[in-house]
């Protein structure tokens, strides 16, 4: 697992930007996994402006997103789908077609999805406050598959201040298993200064489905890029 320390968000921002467009620059019809939340906003904002100033070509990537809440249609403002669209993909020419997201069908229909467009070369992670990677909430045991999960009361109490209403939260939600992201080629999680801490506690040589993301010591390419106040 390497370590990554950045000074701020801004930096955060670029440098995850940077490594996923190095990524498509080397293989143009890149698989790209893609998270959501707050995180993530800046990086997209930096991968739209190198594809408008003409430095980066979605033409031929294809993506496939972490999670999707159950029970919010595409066109809901707090859908992931609609996120994806508002930050990244409306701004960049990549295909209709290439873009995928989780969805209550069978249950091994995202995994084989995945697996038929070649896996995932580079897979984009946030990190929820209770050690999450994408919604594989704190348990007894790692899921591998794509599945139907319950967000922990944590997550949900996190998620709802993108809502009006707490009842309006989704307490499901469809999320890429532990497997379905260790099988990616390369891993780049991004934690801002709020997740400082968690990060210290990622690093110990301790691996815990209690503390998800500490999977990713098993990883060969997982790169944590975190903000910390040196
Ligand atoms: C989102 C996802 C989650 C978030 C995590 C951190 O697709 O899978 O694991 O990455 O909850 O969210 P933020 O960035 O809002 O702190």
């Amino acid at each position: 697992m390497k370590i990554v320390k950045v000074n701020n968000y801004e930096e955060l921002s670029a440098v995850a930007a940077d490594l996923i467009a190095k990524q498509i620059k080397a293989k143009p019809a890149s698989v790209i996994g893609l998270a959501t939340g707050s995180t993530p906003i800046g990086t997209y904002k930096n991968l739209v402006e190198m594809h408008k100033r003409g430095d980066l070509n979605f033409i031929k990537v294809k993506t496939f997103n972490l999670d999707e809440y159950c029970g919010l249609a595409r066109d809901d403002a707090q859908s992931y789908y609609y996120f994806m669209m508002d930050n990244l993909f409306k701004h960049i020419n990549i295909p209709k077609v290439n873009i995928h997201f989780p969805a209550e069908k069978d249950s091994d229909w995202y995994d084989k999805e995945i697996a038929q467009a070649g896996g995932i070369d580079l897979q984009l992670l946030g990190i929820g406050s209770n050690g999450h990677i994408g919604f594989n909430e704190p348990e007894d045991v790692f899921h591998k598959f794509t599945r139907v999960v319950d967000l922990a009361p944590s997550t949900i109490k996190a998620n709802a201040r993108f809502f009006k209403k707490m009842e309006d939260v989704p307490k499901t939600a469809i999320s890429m298993g532990i497997g379905t992201i260790m099988a990616a080629k390369k891993i780049v999680l991004i934690a801002g200064a709020d997740k400082a801490e968690l990060v210290k506690e990622l690093t110990k040589p301790v691996i815990s489905p209690q503390l998800p993301a500490s999977i990713l010591h098993f990883h060969p390419d997982a790169t944590i890029i975190t903000v910390t106040s040196r």
